[in-house]
């Protein structure tokens, strides 16, 4: 084949010739005449060189990688054959008790050395929402959406540090998603944070392969597959774009992975934080448990109490950065790769659909060593993580299946269900209404408890700023604001209480006891669920939440206030 008549780059030139050696003519084969389809051309030869760069190893790297995992899975080979699970290292903290309390201070006094990465690159196809998945709300009562809440906790963060600075937030994005994201954060003036707190890192697809031998796969001429490479990705982008080793240079000692919709996960982060620091680990999971009431995976059996013997990973990791920059240095932080191709029959010859390389970022630990410590901190489900995943019909079905339905209507129901946890843990009553079923899917419909980050990031806060009082049924209690303080509030069923302050702004709420008609839950019905009419994170969940006369106080300036009967 005569490059030169390809393209007359040499930068491209010298990527042909190397696809050429790695078996890939096929992708040049039948080129039309030069001054024929020339746009579809260079257009296909700069999407082979952009990969070749963002591939570490470029693209014959990646094929090489492909062969040798294609190669193992043809013949059904374990890539963990000869390994033995052991137990890692395990703190619990399921209860909320002294242990809990002694890490929850010790990972807020080191929020000032912490750094927050959020992998938002992923398309939500289980989902199907239009938009990206961090504009939805997380809950409905105030609309605030996934990305606000994880500002409003850096913020909330940064507001309890002795000398407040910024917390560095990266968040990778893919081509599916850069625009929204940057779209959102634009049009909110970047949710209070500063701009340039504020990382993007892009990740870019990998081509997809056509068989066992790695051809890339063509969708058509001059057009390759493209995939996307999984939430691994992060590692190799904070490597190759110099950022961890930039946070490391600035005295970042921590960084927090968390996902796009994952509303519950600042819960256990202080706590999960101060345990790294304790126990020194250099990778900690966040976990669950897992079995005790959910399908048994094949091969694990449960424990006397009906819990798997190893927790489950949620995707919240705290990785410490001397020890993560030093493997990323040796790596460049291309993670355990793995491949499964979904093939045509037993003969193991021939895929469905093309199939990728994969990589995810909990696999990390692969690349350590027997010095880097590794360990896990295991937290109750639902405090720690409930993430919406699936769209109304799917979660429906896993909920009938016994499995969690993981969906819009779950994670808001969760949403507040974390904040009647943190009042009842400072002494509160609360009466929970029943659960209910909100097309198929489970709903506690109260109290729904919002304590914004701003208002308490620990527990130990909750118990300095609430003391005694009720709430029950469907009441709705939402406190945003560092310097808000309840004693002996009752909300009753049905009823709301908004309290709304800026940070110099003192406020303290007396024997107040609140009745009206709060806000009200209201079922979409079929029309409305069905309606283009209806905005889509509403159709999502099956439910609207409608302000009757909640008792609302905002305070603008700074003061003190006491609010009582
Ligand atoms: P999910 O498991 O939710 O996957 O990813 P997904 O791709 O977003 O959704 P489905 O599978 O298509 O329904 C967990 C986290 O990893 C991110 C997602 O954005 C989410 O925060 N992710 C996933 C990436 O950043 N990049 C990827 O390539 C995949």
């Amino acid at each position: 084949m005569n490059i030169e008549k390809l393209t007359e780059n040499k930068k491209e030139q010298a990527l042909i010739a190397e696809l050429l050696a790695a078996g890939q003519a096929h992708l040049f084969a039948d080129w039309d005449a030069p001054g024929i389809h020339d746009d579809a051309k260079t257009a296909f030869l700069q999407s082979l060189v952009l990969i070749n760069d963002s591939y570490p190893g470029g693209l014959t790297g990646y094929i090489s990688n492909a062969r040798k995992l294609l190669a193992a899975a043809q013949t059904g080979s374990n890539p963990f054959d000869g390994f033995v699970p052991h137990h890692p290292n395990t703190v619990d903290l399921t209860q909320f008790n002294e242990s809990y309390d002694h890490y929850e201070a010790l990972g807020a006094a080191h929020f000032e050395k912490t750094a927050v990465v959020l992998v938002a690159g992923g398309l939500g196809e289980r989902l199907g929402y239009s938009g990206i998945k961090l504009d939805i709300p997380v809950e409905v009562t105030e609309n605030t959406t996934y990305l606000a809440h994880y500002a409003a906790c850096l913020r909330a963060m940064e507001a309890r540090m002795a000398t407040p600075h910024p917390v560095p937030l990266i968040i990778m994005v893919s081509e599916d998603t850069r625009a929204k994201t940057i779209a959102s954060l634009e049009a909110s003036r970047f949710f209070g944070l500063k701009k340039e707190q504020i990382h993007l890192l892009k990740q870019e697809p990998v081509p997809a392969l056509a068989d066992n031998e790695g051809h890339l796969a063509l969708e058509k001429k001059y057009k390759l597959v493209l995939k996307p490479h999984g939430h691994g990705d992060v590692h190799m982008l904070l490597a190759s774009s110099g950022l961890a080793a930039k946070l490391e240079k600035q005295g970042i000692g921590h960084l927090v992975f968390i996902q796009d919709t994952n509303g519950q996960v600042f819960n256990a982060l202080p706590a999960a934080l101060g345990v790294s620091v304790e126990q020194g680990y250099d990778f900690n999971s966040i976990a669950v448990n897992l079995l005790r009431a959910t399908v048994s995976p094949a091969g694990d059996v449960p424990d006397a109490e009906g819990f798997s013997i190893f927790p489950g990973n949620i995707n919240a990791l705290v990785i410490k950065m001397n020890s993560y920059v030093r493997i990323l240095e040796r790596t460049q932080g291309i993670i355990a790769e793995f491949i499964n191709p979904k093939y045509a029959d037993a003969t193991r010859t021939s895929f469905k659909s093309p199939t990728r390389l994969e990589t995810m970022m909990q696999d990390l630990p692969g690349l350590f060593g027997p010095d880097e410590k590794v360990g896990v901190t295991i937290f109750d489900r639902r405090w720690s993580f409930s993430a919406n995943k699936n769209n109304l019909k799917d979660a429906a079905a896993k909920h009938a299946a016994g499995g969690p339905p993981e969906s819009g209507a779950t994670a808001e129901s969760d949403f507040y269900l974390a904040g009647r946890m943190k009042l009842a843990a400072a002494g509160m009553k609360i009466k929970t209404a029943g659960e209910t079923l909100l097309r198929n899917i489970p709903f506690t419909p109260g109290p729904r408890v919002l304590l914004c980050p701003s208002f308490a990031m620990t527990l130990a806060e909750v118990r300095q700023k609430i003391k005694g009082g009720s709430i029950s049924g469907e009441a709705t209690l939402l406190l945003d604001g560092k310097n808000i303080t309840l004693e002996k509030v009752a909300v009753a069923a049905g009823s709301a209480l908004v309290i709304k302050a800026v940070d110099g702004a003192v406020v303290t709420v007396k024997n107040l006891t609140v009745k009206n008609d709060g806000f009200e839950l209201v079922r979409l019905s079929d029309e409305e669920q069905n309606s283009s009419a209806t905005p889509e994170y509403l159709r999502l969940r099956g439910y609207r939440i409608e302000n009757r006369a909640a008792a609302v106080y905002e305070f603008t300036a700074p003061g003190e206030y006491i609010i009582q009967p």
